[in-house]
């Protein structure tokens, strides 16, 4: 009896915060975004006036793309089931008991505006240069539209403008989208992964932080271009978009076979779509797909995880035999934690995204990671590549800038699974990259390397002789190269993220002061190894002191997501705070609600 008075008291309790803190159904942010102000109070930047004054937000309607995505009469209509959960009730703490004065501090401030500062350049230089095209090319000043030509660079930097609080940027980055035009691409097969990553997770996060209406219809019609890849007679998405055969609806044919990180890297944007626009198809169609992971998951050769190389054509994620959370399959892993952090756990439909993580973590652990054998017997963890053939499991010491996202989100998933284990495992992951930049010459890690797996994994000894003999089996081993690798297979930086993405996340999830101050040092590293006339380019060789030389090459993930990890690394810890929004594999920002 007594529990039963109690739970009609916590049920009449519930629909009464549910009253007041949730939006209706769908949830459309009502209010921008105002990481400055929280609980803060807006103090130190000055920006809160201006950012929350309406008559400073410009009226901007998106003009239609000249072909209506959502118009495309479907051969092979996708389900329509499962219909999206509701948002958990209650979600676990993700970010450190931050004191409200504790990450404050002229030092944070100064490093803040001298990332700022950095990305002022680069924008600029796009702007002036390469406005409306997919990339500025940063030595020659010119451009390259390598993504079908819809301006990545500008919607995948429209959070970053916002959240650096460059609002008079923002809004005319926000005109200039409103008049892309989705229906005409510079390439007639557009890469799915790449346009729902870049473009409609740049999109999303732009408007779950400003709540600007040109920018949820511009997602839209990038989410119903995408859906239009599912129009296969087994529902799974294709690869890589027919652009003018998907319009006339007739179907599209799967590919035999793709990297697995592709059709396993929609779930985050689809479900967030079907959030903010209250339509459950997007979600529904991605879940099938996940299913075909979920229900493989066990039978692989490496069971947990799945190969690298997969075929959506036949469903056929098990018989490969090469596993990796690196390169081609990273972004599959990372969206199994980030889902359940949108979602939770409490449907049917959304619950597998929990199994699927833990399995993969306790794999990962068991067969991935390992600890190298350094001077200075630092307790870090490396990942690296396990092929299984007859013999078994082997694991090779080959790791990539690529792989480094995983010490964040082992963190992230020791949070939301309320596991210390997974924690300490991202600790030393992220501090396992952290590294490797500090032991190269420039400061900057390779995009590529070997290491020695060290004998005994819990008393590890630096041990000269087996660095040695470890190092005369590889036919890449350069003199030259610091103690302890025994390769650096291809030796260039290429701006990207993911290490100072780790570095960020910890710092977030322990407070520890630590990774403050190792991002630092990274970005002095980074931003000067870079540094070009216009703006940032890839470095050839981070080995030698002078880099090697540069390339004429920035990638959006520049600007939209290695300089906002560094400047999220100095800013008060509710802008952006991981109790509030999840991001995407390109760094874009998407409202828990
Ligand atoms: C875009 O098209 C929709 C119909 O698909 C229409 O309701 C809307 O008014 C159009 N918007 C503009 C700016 O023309
Ligand atoms: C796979 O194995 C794990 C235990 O290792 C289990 O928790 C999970 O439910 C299994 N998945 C399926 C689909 O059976
Ligand atoms: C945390 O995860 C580790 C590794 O999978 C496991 O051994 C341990 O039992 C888990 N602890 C809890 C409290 O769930
Ligand atoms: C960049 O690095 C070079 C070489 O280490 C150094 O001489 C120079 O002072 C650095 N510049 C800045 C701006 O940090």
């Amino acid at each position: 009896m007594r529990i039963r008075i109690r739970q009609i008291a916590f049920l009449a309790l519930l629909v009464v915060l549910l009253y007041f803190y949730l939006p209706l159904s769908p949830a459309i942010p009502t209010q921008p975004y105002d990481g400055y102000k929280g609980r803060h109070g807006g103090g130190m930047y000055q920006l809160a006036q201006f950012m929350n004054d309406p008559s400073k937000v410009p009226k901007i309607v998106a003009k239609n793309s000249s072909f209506d995505w959502s118009s495309v009469e479907f051969t092979y209509p996708p389900e329509l089931t499962p219909k999206l959960p509701a948002p958990p009730p209650k979600r676990p703490q993700i970010q450190w008991h931050f004191k409200p004065e504790s990450p404050r501090g002229k030092v944070q401030e100064q490093r803040r505006l001298a990332v700022k500062k950095v990305f002022e350049k680069s924008w600029e230089s796009y702007k002036k240069h390469a406005w409306m095209k997919d990339a500025l090319k940063p030595l020659s000043a010119g451009y390259v539209d390598q993504f079908s030509g819809w301006a990545a660079t500008l919607v995948d930097s429209l959070d970053t403008l916002w959240m650096m609080g460059m609002r008079d940027e923002f809004y005319e980055a926000v005109a200039a989208v409103a008049e892309i035009d989705f229906g005409k691409s510079t390439s007639g097969r557009v890469n799915t992964f790449e346009t729902c990553i870049r473009y409609l997770g740049g999109l999303i996060s732009a408007y779950d932080l400003s709540g600007h209406e040109a920018l949820r219809v511009k997602a839209v019609e990038v989410g119903d271009l995408l859906y239009a890849g599912f129009n296969t007679e087994n529902r799974m998405p294709v690869d890589f978009i027919e652009f003018e055969e998907a319009k006339k609806g007739g179907g599209l044919y799967v590919e035999e076979t793709v990297v697995s990180a592709s059709p396993g890297t929609i779930t985050l944007e689809f479900a967030r779509l079907s959030q903010i626009t209250g339509d459950s198809k997007y979600y529904a169609a991605v879940s099938h797909v996940m299913d075909t992971f979920y229900e493989h998951q066990n039978e692989t050769k490496l069971p947990g995880m799945w190969p690298m190389y997969v075929s959506m054509r036949r469903k056929d994620v098990v018989s490969g035999y090469q596993f990796t959370i690196a390169g081609n399959a990273d972004s599959l892993y990372e969206y199994l934690p980030k889902a359940h952090a949108l979602l939770g756990s409490a449907d049917p439909s959304s619950a597998k995204y929990e199994t699927m993580s833990r399995t993969f973590m306790d794999t990962a652990i068991s067969h991935l990671f390992f600890r190298p054998m350094i001077p200075g017997n630092d307790d870090i963890l490396i990942s690296g590549n396990c092929d299984v053939l007859d013999e078994g499991p082997h694991l090779d010491p080959e790791s990539e800038h690529l792989s480094c996202f995983i010490g964040g989100l082992f963190a992230l998933g020791g949070k939301l699974f309320d596991n210390e284990t997974y924690v300490q495992t991202g600790d030393k992951l992220a501090r396992g990259c952290a590294w490797a930049y500090k032991a190269m010459p420039t400061g900057i890690m390779p995009e590529r390397y070997n290491t020695v797996i060290c004998p005994d994994q819990h008393d590890c000894k630096w041990d000269k002789q087996v660095w040695a003999d470890e190092k005369q089996k590889r036919a890449e081993y350069k003199p030259h190269l610091p103690l302890g690798f025994t390769t650096a297979k291809d030796p260039r930086y290429i701006l990207r993220p993911e290490a100072i993405e780790s570095i960020f996340i910890l710092w977030r999830i322990t407070g520890n002061t630590w990774y403050r101050d190792t991002a630092w040092d990274m970005f002095l590293a980074v931003s000067n190894a870079t540094d070009t006339e216009f703006a940032n380019a890839a470095i050839k060789d981070v080995t030698v002191e002078d880099g090697g030389g540069k390339e004429d090459y920035m990638e959006s993930f520049w600007m939209a997501e290695t300089l906002k990890y560094f400047y999220l690394c100095f800013v008060d810890s509710d802008v952006v705070s991981l109790d509030e929004f999840v991001l995407n594999t390109e760094a874009h920002a998407f409202r828990l609600s």
